[in-house]
């Protein structure tokens, strides 16, 4: 039987500060790891904010949470796309890192604290490993998507990207930027939909 959602968070969390651990203690590691810790960052928020976080907000009645942790990942994405940028011996990067890596511990705390409790709490065992199922296929999409993207040399789309491929992060931060409620409870259609109207009403 495979893990339920609170146990494959706190694995992928485990597995994050161990990265952030190893580029701290040991700089020649960075720039193997760097890439690895910011696509698997990115990977987690997405599968987090489709199959989690809307739950958290409807099931557990946790929306302001849902819509506070969204916000902390997107702060966490653009501080470790930043770092990817910048050369990883200099001094800039050390505080980079350190900014990066208190943002991200800040925030897995608050949901190994907070949220994961009001999950378990108000979901039953069945609702949880079905939910970890999802995050896990969702996860591994997004890492393959981000493979597939580095492979390929421009232009190309993938199979699954649609709304003029944008992902779901693309999507979140246009709605932010429109002012458009309840967005960290959406799903990415849902995301596009509003984003399309809310553009359409300004255009
Ligand atoms: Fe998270």
């Amino acid at each position: 039987m495979a893990d339920d959602i609170i146990t494959m968070l706190t694995t992928d969390h485990r597995e994050l500060r161990r990265l952030f651990d190893m580029m701290t203690e040991d700089r020649s590691s960075r720039p193997l790891a760097l890439p690895l810790a910011v696509a698997m960052l990115e990977a987690h928020s997405e599968a987090e904010e489709e199959q989690v976080y809307p739950a958290l907000a409807r099931e557990a009645g946790q929306k302001k949470e849902a819509e506070h942790a969204a916000e902390e990942h997107h702060e966490a994405e653009n501080l470790g796309k930043h770092l990817l940028e910048m050369d990883w011996e200099s001094k800039e990067f050390d505080r980079a890192l350190e900014r990066w890596t208190s943002a991200v511990v800040h925030h897995v705390e608050e949901e190994e604290n907070d949220i994961l409790p009001a999950l378990s709490e108000a979901l039953d065992p069945d609702r949880l490993q079905e939910m970890g199922m999802a995050f896990a296929q969702r996860r591994s999409q997004a890492l393959a998507g981000e493979h597939l993207k580095a492979g390929s040399t421009g232009g190309g789309t993938s199979g699954q990207q649609e709304h003029g491929g944008e992902t779901r992060a693309e999507l979140y931060e246009k709605a932010r930027d429109l002012g458009i409620e309840g967005r960290s409870s959406m799903k990415k259609e849902e995301l596009a939909e509003e984003v399309h109207r809310a553009e359409g009403d300004n255009g």
